[in-house]
């Protein structure tokens, strides 16, 4: 069988679609934007919301070997010197002499500015990370640091977690959250950002068997995507070269997608041996091991990191989800979200604006909100309701009719297909919940059947 080819879409469909349907804004865009800051509109923040509770759901509510944890984002200053940040969190970077742009050494092709071709100053070291003041006094020593990852939070709870939670090893600590990076260069849309949210898993393993769990969650973090409807074509795993590995890891791979720019990084997954609870010992001079009851040995822990960006997450689903095609003369842009990360999972639609049928339909509205995030939508005709639906990846579009208030049913429509089927008032919720976990549409309630457009009833 041959591979199916990868397939790309132009970003600059998405940031459109992003910003014409309230996904994603330029931040502070009335004050000209802040460069690279987004702003979830009420869409992208469903979207957001719905890529954290699969992560979740899938890392910490359906195991019992992960807890999750909330820490701070203004950690201890130590914490840096501990973690190696303020040394190794760095970017070689050089400046033009002419135009005075600054470039990470790594993006460089040649030897002189892809901007405007001016002769390159000698790559000098850049700290990522984002300094402040803690209380009044600007001083040195109320220096703290916006967290460049939320991974040190994890860490330093290490013992609190065990303590409370009695777990035994392997188990892992879960968290999402706000990163901060001043990052050189930044673009690609959400893609790099110096403001983003991640989720982050410490796994913490027995020396000796962290191979096989960097084997497993590999598998397991790849899977997840394509789960959520990520098509393996685009996704690929990259092992990272020795000069590449951060100076914490022991090994690293990360897995790529394909984005409109090309194959870049969507989560990276490494085994940082040690390293971490060595060194948080070392600097906070407390004990961080643990005790192995089988060989009767304090042991520190490896530990193993599925790291995810939100935002880039968002990015890859939103891409692999695009979709265009000529219906009726017009083009129908879709998004084949996944239905649990769709932001709006129904949309109802009343046939007319007729007093008898705005009443049922709200009523309908109503109900179905008390599940899921639905939409009411009666302007225009009713293809351009559906094209509205499909443009933001609603999964199906629910349509009410004159004959709805006699016979008590109502229509579906399914995303995708565009197949409809006709099913009573009282089944739809029960089975709008099984279309929603995967059941066909074809599948039907009693007293339901299938519906083509335009049929009379
Ligand atoms: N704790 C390990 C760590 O932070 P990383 O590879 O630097 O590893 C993990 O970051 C993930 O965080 C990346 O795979 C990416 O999804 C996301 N990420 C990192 N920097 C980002 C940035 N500037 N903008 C958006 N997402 C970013």
């Amino acid at each position: 069988m041959t591979k199916p080819t990868p397939t790309k879409v132009e970003m600059e469909k998405i940031v459109s679609l992003c910003q014409r349907r309230g996904f994603i804004f330029p931040g502070s865009e009335i004050y000209g934007g802040l460069s690279s800051c987004w702003d979830y509109g009420p869409l992208g923040v469903e979207l957001k919301r719905n890529i954290k509770q699969a992560w979740w759901r899938a890392v910490v509510q359906e195991r019992d070997d992960i807890v999750g944890l909330d820490a701070s984002i203004l950690m201890h200053p130590q914490t840096w010197e501990a973690s190696g940040h303020l040394k190794g969190f760095t970017d070689p970077l050089v400046e033009c002499k002419s135009c005075h742009l600054r470039w990470r050494v790594d993006d460089l092709a040649g030897d002189s500015c892809p901007s405007c071709g001016g002769e390159l100053t000698e790559p000098r070291l850049f700290n990522l990370m984002f300094k402040t003041f803690m209380g009044p006094i600007e001083d040195e020593a109320s220096v703290v640091y916006l967290r460049p990852e939320t991974a040190q939070g994890m860490f330093v709870n290490f013992e609190n977690v065990l303590d409370t939670t009695r777990k035994r090893l392997p188990f892992g600590i879960a968290q999402i959250g706000k990163a901060f990076r001043n990052e050189i260069t930044t673009g690609n849309f959400i893609f790099r950002s110096r403001e983003f949210e991640q989720m982050e898993i410490e796994f913490f393993v027995k020396p000796g068997s962290d191979k096989e769990w960097f084997d497993y969650w590999l598998e397991e973090r790849f899977n997840w995507y394509v789960k959520l409807g990520i098509k393996k074509e685009n996704l690929k795993l990259r092992q990272h070269m020795k000069r590449e590995l951060a100076h914490y890891a022991k090994a690293c791979y990360d897995i790529d997608y394909l984005f409109p720019m090309g194959w870049a990084e969507l989560e990276g997954i490494a085994n940082r041996g040690d390293f971490d609870l060595v060194q948080h010992a070392k600097y906070s001079g407390k004990s961080l091991d643990y005790f192995d009851e089988e060989t009767k040995e304090h042991i520190i822990p490896y530990i193993i990191e599925p790291s995810a960006g939100v935002d880039r997450s968002a990015l890859a689903f939103l891409c692999d989800a695009y979709d265009e095609e000529l219906a009726e003369g017009e083009l129908r842009v879709i998004l084949h979200l996944h239905p649990t990360l769709a932001p709006i999972k129904v949309a109802v639609l009343p046939l007319s604006r007729r007093e008898k049928l705005v009443a049922l339909a709200k009523q309908i509205y109503a109900d179905l909100r008390q599940s899921w995030m639905a939409s009411y939508d009666d302007a225009q005709s009713i293809g351009r309701r559906y094209r509205r639906q499909d443009e933001i990846g609603t999964p199906f579009c629910l349509t009410v009719d004159f004959q709805s208030l006699e016979d008590e049913q109502v229509t579906i429509r399914e995303r995708d297909t565009m197949n409809q089927i006709r099913l009573p008032i009282a089944e739809l919720k029960r089975t709008l919940q099984a279309k929603l976990e995967g059941e066909d549409l074809f599948v039907l309630p009693p007293g339901g059947r299938i519906w083509k457009e335009g049929e009379s009833v």
